[in-house]
């Protein structure tokens, strides 16, 4: 079972993604946790690039052909072989960020990254999406926090430096895509405490695995 998780910066998805691998566990089912950009060798080299802020002059189509290149990378030899060894795949960031961040944040055209989806990964899509929502103010808010206090190198706070209307598109994509995709999509409230997130969670997840 592939899963991604999804929201904008400082949504809670690397807690959550720690909790969520303690709950497979415990139900004594393998899994791994990555992420995009960065889930192996080649794509860490590939996500210097994309989140340090002196990569500012990036133009829209390098940088979505750069998360393009993490993905394909990190689908052939991570994810895909993960899945065929029966083992469930937790990933932090997946296509639907393509979708948002580049397309309707950025301005390229989502038809167009749809199609370079299926083209290079013949349209793989995860089995559920777990999207964190959360108001773009808290969320840059504690995302700064984070770097602030040093619990994250500043060398990735690319996106992080963006401005509130970015952020705002970000996360009005995330919600149409939900919109569109009800099957896949779970929509969680990211502004409550974290124990509650969790147990909500949680609580999504034993419905679609019972
Ligand atoms: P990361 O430090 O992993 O941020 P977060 O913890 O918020 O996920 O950085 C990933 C950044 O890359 C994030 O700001 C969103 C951006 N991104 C895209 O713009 N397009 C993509 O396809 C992906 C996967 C991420």
């Amino acid at each position: 079972m592939f899963i991604t998780l999804e929201g904008i910066e400082g949504c809670g998805k690397t807690t959550q993604i720690k909790d969520l691998a303690a709950f497979f566990e415990d139900r004594g089912q393998p899994c791994v946790v990555t992420r995009e950009p960065g889930g192996t060798d080649i794509c860490r080299q590939i996500r210097s690039i994309l989140l340090n802020p002196s990569s500012k002059g990036i133009v829209p189509t390098a940088e979505l052909l750069l998360y393009m290149a993490d993905r394909a990378q990190h689908i052939d030899r991570l994810v895909k072989p993960c899945l065929a060894d029966n083992k469930v795949v937790l990933c932090d960031r997946y296509f639907d960020a393509t979708v948002v961040y580049q397309g309707y944040a950025r301005g390229i055209d989502t038809g167009f990254i749809c199609e370079l989806h299926r083209l290079v990964l013949a349209d793989f899509k995860p089995d559920i999406t777990l999207l964190l929502d959360l108001e773009p103010r808290v969320g840059l808010a504690r995302a700064w926090q984070e770097l602030n206090s040093g619990n994250r190198s500043d060398n990735e706070s690319r996106f992080e430096a963006e401005t509130i209307s970015f952020h705002e598109k970000v996360r009005a994509g995330y919600l149409e895509l939900a919109r569109l995709e009800p099957e896949r999509f779970r929509i969680i409230d990211a502004s409550r405490d974290k124990m509650q997130v969790q147990a909500d969670i949680r609580k999504v997840l034993t419905e679609v695995l019972d």
